[in-house]
């Protein structure tokens, strides 16, 4: 496994960087995929990089739709604006549950 960071990460963080005044800057869109196969998004709030720093942390709750949604299809999108900075990424990528 590479410990080379992903290529959206450096700039994900100057991103963050740059918009830090604004504390709704770590609010992001999360698109998840029902068992029935329809499009669930909903916002959250972004807790941080994981260690290894390639991934984003969330936090839910086990019993959330979303939670059972990643359970079933880990795939998932987020969309998330920077408004003082005017810059949008989406991440595409699939869900890796952290014990708590
Ligand atoms: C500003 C904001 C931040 C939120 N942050 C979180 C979060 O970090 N984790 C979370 O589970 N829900 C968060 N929510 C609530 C979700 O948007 C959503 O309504 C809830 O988790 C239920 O989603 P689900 O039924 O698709 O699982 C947030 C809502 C708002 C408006």
């Amino acid at each position: 496994m590479s410990n080379a960071l992903a290529p959206w990460r450096s700039p994900l963080s100057h991103a963050l960087h740059r918009n830090r005044s604004q504390p709704f800057s770590r609010y992001l869109q999360l698109a998840t995929i029902t068992p029935d196969g329809y499009p669930a998004n909903r916002t959250v709030v972004f807790r941080g990089f994981t260690p290894q720093g390639n991934a984003l942390k969330i936090i839910t709750d086990s019993r959330s739709e979303k939670f059972q949604q990643l359970h079933h299809s880990p795939w998932g999108e987020i969309c998330w604006y920077f408004s003082q900075t005017r810059e949008q990424f989406r991440l595409f990528g699939s869900n890796e549950a952290l014990p708590t």
